[in-house]
């Protein structure tokens, strides 16, 4: 309970300021996040904490109107994903369905790798640069429908405890959802039949 407290607090301490552009201490390198190319030092953006440089003004534009709309700074930015996915690996690790996969493996470095991803399937200014999900998973004997649901269920619940929009916690399980055949290494879905097709 207290633990619960605490990480609350954490992320209504720290989400306020989390996504706020301004007082930035880092910079980037120079390679524009947006095309590529090389960046102009003079066209720069700061998001939590670290400041961006663009190949040109429409990449800073694009930038930041991908953060303001973003379902990652809707959450609350980088500190409310870190503190969620805390949370979120207690109750992984406490379930006896799925905590066995988890034995043998590095928690610290599990959950930083679960952190870039979801930053950046949510939205984050960050690519993920980690193993794809399929790889990531394909070494996992006996892994399940079971299983996902599980991960989904302690996600969901994770996101209710921090008090997270309905709404919003619908739009997050979308995404993770779409992961589901990756994870399972099966193949993936075709996409869905074109509605044009209807008289
Ligand atoms: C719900 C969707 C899931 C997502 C988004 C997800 C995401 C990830 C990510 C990003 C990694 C790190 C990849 C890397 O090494 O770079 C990972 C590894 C891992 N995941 Fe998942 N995962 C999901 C479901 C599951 C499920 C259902 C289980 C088992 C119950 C599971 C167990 C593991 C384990 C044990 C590893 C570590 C593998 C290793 O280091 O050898 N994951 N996952």
């Amino acid at each position: 309970m207290k633990k619960t407290i605490l990480l609350l607090s954490l992320v209504c301490s720290l989400a306020a300021s989390a996504a706020e552009p301004g007082s930035s201490k880092e910079t980037s390198n120079g390679t524009c996040p947006v095309t590529g190319k090389p960046a102009d030092p003079a066209i720069t953006y700061a998001y939590e904490g670290i400041t961006y440089s663009f190949a040109d003004e429409a990449s800073r534009q694009k930038f930041t109107n991908d953060r303001a709309g973003s379902l990652y700074q809707k959450l609350g930015g980088k500190a409310a994903i870190d503190a969620a996915v805390e949370l979120f690996y207690v109750k992984v690790l406490a379930d006896k369905r799925v905590n066995y996969f988890f034995e043998d493996i590095n928690m610290n470095k599990q959950k930083r790798k679960q952190k870039e991803f979801l930053s950046a399937a949510l939205g984050g200014p960050i690519p993920y640069v980690g193993k794809d999900l399929r790889s990531a998973h394909e070494s996992l004997g006996g892994l399940n429908d079971t299983h996902f649901d599980a991960i989904a269920e302690h996600l969901q619940a994770t996101l209710t405890e921090l008090k997270v929009d309905p709404q919003l916690i619908g739009q997050a399980m979308a995404i993770v959802g779409s992961t589901r055949d990756a994870v399972l290494n099966r193949p993936a879905k075709p996409a869905a039949a074109a509605t044009t097709a209807v008289p």
